[in-house]
């Protein structure tokens, strides 16, 4: 947790950097004192201190793209070539009602937490021998951490972080 604390100010740092060109308050200042009528378009968003951790999970939704070809996060609990994943953090592997399992992930007794979904995102077919996902294992630790950020704000359960 407090790696991921420190992670996801890393990472709000750089996309500061990257993006602040387009942010610089005298710019909004300028359009304020010539527009005041459109002051609520330009008003800049007020920075919430869980900006970090909103980072991270927009940072996860974009890596999550190399998966929607097989997965869907949609609270409906459809599910497509792999199973739906949406609530996955607290679920046991391979439980999905109405998904079509491979042997090992019926016989796993893995539940999916931080922890387990980083071991099983590195080397998929390596953390569950006979996984049939045989694509999107992701190397980059700090892309696992968006990306199982990212999965944990997709849940009933989500802390409105
Ligand atoms: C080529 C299709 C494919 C891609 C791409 C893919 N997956 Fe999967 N995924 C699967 C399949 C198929 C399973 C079920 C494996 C089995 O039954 O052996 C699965 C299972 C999972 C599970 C376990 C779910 C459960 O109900 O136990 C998680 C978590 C998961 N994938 C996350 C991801 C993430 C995150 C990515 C992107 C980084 C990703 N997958 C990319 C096909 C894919």
């Amino acid at each position: 947790m407090h790696k991921q604390a420190i992670f996801a100010a890393g990472l709000l740092t750089i996309s500061v950097t990257a993006c602040g060109s387009a942010e610089k308050p005298e710019v909004v200042e300028q359009i304020v004192v010539r527009e005041p009528g459109s002051a609520e378009v330009v008003a800049p968003e007020a920075p919430t201190p869980s900006a970090g951790a909103l980072d991270l999970v927009a940072l996860g939704e974009d890596a999550f793209q190399t998966c929607t070809g097989c997965h869907s996060v949609a609270p409906d609990g459809r599910s497509a070539a792999g199973p739906n994943l949406y609530g996955v953090i607290g679920r046991k592997a391979g439980s999905l009602a109405g998904y079509s399992y491979s042997d090992a992930f019926a016989a796993s007794e893995v539940v999916w937490d931080e922890a387990s979904l980083d071991g099983f995102l590195a080397d998929p077919t390596g953390y569950i021998p006979g996984s049939e996902m045989m694509a999107g294992a992701v190397p980059d630790e700090q892309a696992r951490e968006a990306i199982i950020a990212y999965l944990s704000a997709q849940s009933d359960n989500a802390s409105g972080q």
